[in-house]
């Protein structure tokens, strides 16, 4: 007994096979995650994102980063996925970033579709006025981001992106200096209701 206790220890520190890892991801995805996410990653509530077909890399990252660490605040502050993330290592992140990066990404729609034409302006062309420059730079025409750096967008919860832009405007999500950071203070309410309504209806 004492033996076996003393062996555990050791052993069950060591990382998990493969594909022991992968169906351990897949089994939390669909107990945990799935509840908020939707089934395979393809939200259908508003203020859940839809992981599926998002970049693995990032999806890694988002989920680093909603927990504290070294005693700093968190860099994306969300109490929700705080709890979700909390006790859980690098190794089970990737394996789940990995899981939902596999999934066939969703479809969304706008919420307001009479804001799409004002959005698709925004998108492709940015706003001199502000200098808030073209989204489309860095999240493609297709709205399909550009891995590992910049993140897919099309058929995204537009509440959920929203949110997204008050955050940054707001602090509660990223660094000082970071890309995000710097250009959504330059945004309107309208601009960010606008452009969230675009990116969800994009296939
Ligand atoms: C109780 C609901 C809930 C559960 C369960 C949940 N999440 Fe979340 N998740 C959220 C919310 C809310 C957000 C948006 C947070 C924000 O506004 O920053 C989010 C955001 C995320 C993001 C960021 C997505 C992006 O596009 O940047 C990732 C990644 C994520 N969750 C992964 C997971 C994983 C993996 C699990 C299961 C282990 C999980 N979540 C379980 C509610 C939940
Ligand atoms: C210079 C490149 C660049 C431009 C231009 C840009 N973005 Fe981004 N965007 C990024 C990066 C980098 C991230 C990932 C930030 C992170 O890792 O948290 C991002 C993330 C996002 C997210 C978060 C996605 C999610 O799943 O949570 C949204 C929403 C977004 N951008 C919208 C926009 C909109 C709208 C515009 C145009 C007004 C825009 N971006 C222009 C680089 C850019």
């Amino acid at each position: 007994m004492l033996a076996a206790c003393a062996l555990s220890g050791p052993l069950l520190a060591q990382p998990l096979p493969p594909e022991a890892a992968a169906a351990a991801a897949r089994r939390t995805a669909e107990q945990v995650c799935a509840a908020c996410h939707g089934k395979a990653g393809q939200s259908t509530q508003a203020r859940y994102p839809s992981l599926a077909g998002q970049d693995e890399t990032y999806l890694f990252k988002q989920l680093r980063q909603f927990r504290a660490a070294d005693g700093k605040p968190a860099l994306r502050q969300d109490a929700t996925m705080a709890a979700v993330v909390h006790g859980m290592g690098d190794e089970e992140m990737h394996e789940l970033a990995r899981h939902f990066s596999r999934q066939p990404h969703a479809r969304g729609q706008a919420a307001q579709p009479q804001l799409v034409e004002a959005g698709q302006a925004i998108y492709w062309q940015g706003n001199p006025a502000s200098r808030l420059p073209a989204c489309v730079t860095c999240h493609r025409p297709d709205g399909g981001g550009i891995p590992p750096d910049f993140p897919r967008l099309a058929g995204q919860q537009p509440a959920y992106v929203v949110k997204q832009l008050h955050a940054w405007k707001a602090g509660t999500r990223g660094g000082p200096g970071k890309l995000m950071s710097l250009l959504v203070p330059l945004m309107s309410d309208e601009e960010i209701e606008a452009v969230a309504q675009y990116v969800a209806q994009l296939p």
